[in-house]
């Protein structure tokens, strides 16, 4: 599992999606596929993605009853992904169930990652509406370390977390990391954010990377100066 720059393909139709990944024709870049995009094209647009020999990321972040979401995931698995996610607050069990969906019958599976706490929930909104008392960094901590316990491979966090997640559950287990920009680019509505150059100094497995890529005049070229910086 080595490091990657991801894609968000974030995307509405199939036809913007397609006419996108055209521009890449020497490389073929690992990408993100949200609920967007999935809920208006279907599964066909995984396969046909796929079949252009890029690797997948669905983002769909699963979070229902164990059961639900382990055949759930039997479906994605089928669909062959590279790497998939869902809401650790769904509890141990329903990721470990998560897991046993995912697994097919020669023990193969794709990457199963978890979504600690969404970066647009306040700490504010977290006491309030999840009623959740705790501060917001032990709960990132606390669920990445369920994740671990369930058997998942890593967790999707701020690039500003991850070497704390790393400190708590193994350099082994997985960072996906969104929120990067370039040092000379727009912030745009992100937050908290890291060039990829301290993304990789900080130790995030996965860079996940939309505007500063999708939006850029040169996309191709955005990508291979991502891919420069993270992975050198
Ligand atoms: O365009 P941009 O680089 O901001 O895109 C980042 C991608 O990562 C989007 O698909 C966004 O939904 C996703 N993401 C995020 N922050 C999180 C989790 C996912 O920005 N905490």
């Amino acid at each position: 599992m080595g490091k990657d720059v991801i894609i968000a393909c974030d995307f509405n139709s199939k036809d913007e999606v397609m006419n996108f990944l055209d521009k890449f024709q020497e490389e073929k870049p690992f990408v993100k596929i949200g609920m967007e995009l999935f809920y208006s094209a279907g599964p066909d647009i995984v396969r046909e993605i796929k079949a252009r020999g890029h690797k997948i990321f669905l983002d769909l972040k699963l979070h229902d009853i164990p059961n639900t979401v382990k055949k759930s995931m039997a479906v994605l698995s089928n669909l062959d992904v590279d790497m998939t996610n869902l809401h650790a607050a769904g509890t141990k069990a329903m990721m470990t169930a998560g897991l046993e969906g995912l697994t097919r019958e020669d023990g193969s599976r794709p990457i199963l990652i978890a979504v600690t706490q969404l970066t647009s929930t306040s700490e504010e909104a977290m006491h309030q509406d999840i009623w959740i008392d705790k501060p917001m960094d032990e709960t990132v901590m606390h669920y990445a370390k369920n994740a671990m316990e369930a058997g998942l491979d890593g967790v999707v966090c701020s690039p500003l977390e991850a070497g704390k997640v790393h400190e708590h559950c193994g350099a082994k287990f997985l960072t996906i990391t969104p929120g990067v920009r370039f040092a000379d680019g727009d912030v745009g509505d992100q937050k908290r954010v890291m060039t990829p150059a301290q993304a990789k100094e900080i130790g995030s497995d996965y860079i996940v990377v939309g505007r500063p890529i999708t939006q850029a005049e040169d996309p191709v070229e955005a990508y291979r100066r991502c891919v420069r910086e993270f992975i050198g």
